[in-house]
């Protein structure tokens, strides 16, 4: 196991009727006036958004209001927010909604202590100073910003999506009720199950050998999800599938899924190459849902990179799919580690098909054209050599891209 600090600050309301505590939450840790800031109607139309209104007003707690933060968010948005936060002078942030929301709203509240343009946090890597305090009320289970150290946001003028990343940005409090994850459409509810499994094994598969109780808070929780995500699939309002998923996405992302993983005790554990390819597909096609850009690229990446490290693998497809390779009496063992391996990939991705989950850059509608232009901001946003599991070149990443048509 490898040193590690590992920092999850947030306090987790997590229950039925949840939402009706967020203004009795927030007036507790001490928030004073807030930013409410939310996505493109969901939680008008599920009237999620007048609940937590409500609950601000019972508890005192005064809100000014930015709605409009679109899926993908963009800078554009967030320098609005941070002008609409300064005229107002609030004194921290309350995201409703999803990673798109609540990264939304973590620029946001680091935007506003900051003299220069809010995007210098991203492409420039302007180190991370003052930031409000943020609040979270989560409406789907997905991206785990309500308790990670992340926050990406895009520039459509420069067809990039970047991350910028400090622990200073976690949520003081996160509000999680699984009923309001009823309302989610398959497709989100999928995309969100695919985007957990790949934040595990973004860790998991991090060129660190095995680390068993990481290890087995990660595979449990990839077996935790599989069984959850068809049951909601069947029935979107099972309560306890929904909490399971709920839950799981949080643990998924907020570092416990990667201690002792990191080859820097202070860093993120794991080279993230599937989350690199893909923020490009979605940057440059704001339209792609990420979770459902990570179905087709993770296991491409896996495909293309197994043979650095089989044991690891082998730990995964043992673990997770109950698959061992064929006893060496009955097949050489090179044949045998390698169709396991690959049947545990496949048994992934039929996983994330049976959700209704692409499996082919066709899928989205793109050509093996459209990789000459993501190889080239990935190289910027990345550099060249990029990964940890196993170095990645653009002519890696480009065989990469090709492999998913
Ligand atoms: O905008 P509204 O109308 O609210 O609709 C949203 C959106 O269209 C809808 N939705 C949310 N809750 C709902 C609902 N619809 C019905 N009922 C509900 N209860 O779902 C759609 C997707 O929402 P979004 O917030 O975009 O999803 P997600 O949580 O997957 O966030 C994706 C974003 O997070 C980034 C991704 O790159 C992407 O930009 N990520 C952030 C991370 C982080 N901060 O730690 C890590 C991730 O790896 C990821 O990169
Ligand atoms: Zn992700």
């Amino acid at each position: 196991m490898n040193d590690f600090v590992f920092c999850s600050p947030t306090k987790f309301v997590l229950g039925k009727g949840a939402v009706d505590k967020t203004g009795a939450e927030m007036a507790a840790a001490g928030f004073g006036k807030v930013l409410l800031v939310y996505g493109q109607g969901s939680v008008v139309r599920s009237g999620v958004l007048d609940r937590v209104k409500a609950s601000l007003e019972a508890a005192g707690v005064p809100y000014v209001e930015a709605g409009g933060a679109r899926p993908n968010p963009e800078v554009c948005w967030v320098r609005d927010a941070i002008a609409v936060a300064r005229e107002n002078q609030v004194e921290g942030v309350l995201a409703v909604g999803g990673g798109s929301v609540i990264d939304a709203a973590k620029a946001t509240a680091f935007g506003v202590p900051y003299e220069g343009d809010v995007w210098d946090f991203f492409a420039n890597k302007q180190p991370i100073g003052e930031c409000l305090p943020i609040a979270a009320v989560l409406t789907i289970p997905a991206a785990g910003s309500e308790a990670s150290a992340s926050c990406v946001i895009s520039c459509d003028a420069e067809n990039r999506k970047l991350g910028a990343s400090g622990d200073v940005f976690r949520p003081k409090l996160a509000i999680m009720d699984p009923e309001v994850t009823f309302t989610l459409p398959a497709y989100q509810t999928a995309a969100g199950v695919t985007d957990m499994i790949a934040h595990i094994c973004e860790r998991y598969f991090s060129g660190v050998g095995a680390v068993p109780v990481t290890d087995n808070i990660a595979t449990g929780l990839v077996c935790a999800l599989m069984d959850a995500a068809p049951r909601v699939l069947e029935q979107p309002d099972d309560y306890d599938a929904r909490a399971t998923i709920m839950w799981a996405g949080t643990l998924a992302h907020n570092d416990i899924a990667g201690c002792g993983r990191s080859l820097n005790p202070t860093a993120r554990a794991g080279g993230w190459e599937s989350h690199a390819l893909e923020h490009e597909l979605s940057a440059h096609h704001p339209e792609i849902t990420h979770g459902a850009g990570l179905a087709v690229v993770m296991p491409a990446w896996m495909r293309y990179v197994w043979r650095t490290n089989p044991e690891r693998f082998l730990d995964f497809a043992a673990d997770v799919f109950g698959i061992e390779p064929v006893e060496e009496e009955y097949c050489p063992r090179d044949e045998a580690v390698e169709d396991a391996v690959t049947a545990a990939i496949d048994e992934l991705q039929a996983f994330f098909r049976s959700l209704g989950m692409p499996a082919t850059l066709a899928d989205f509608g793109l050509t093996p054209d459209d990789i000459d232009p993501l190889l080239e901001t990935l190289r910027a946003s990345k550099g060249e050599p990029f990964g940890a599991f196993q170095k990645l070149t653009m002519e890696d990443a480009r065989a990469i891209y090709l492999s998913m048509f």
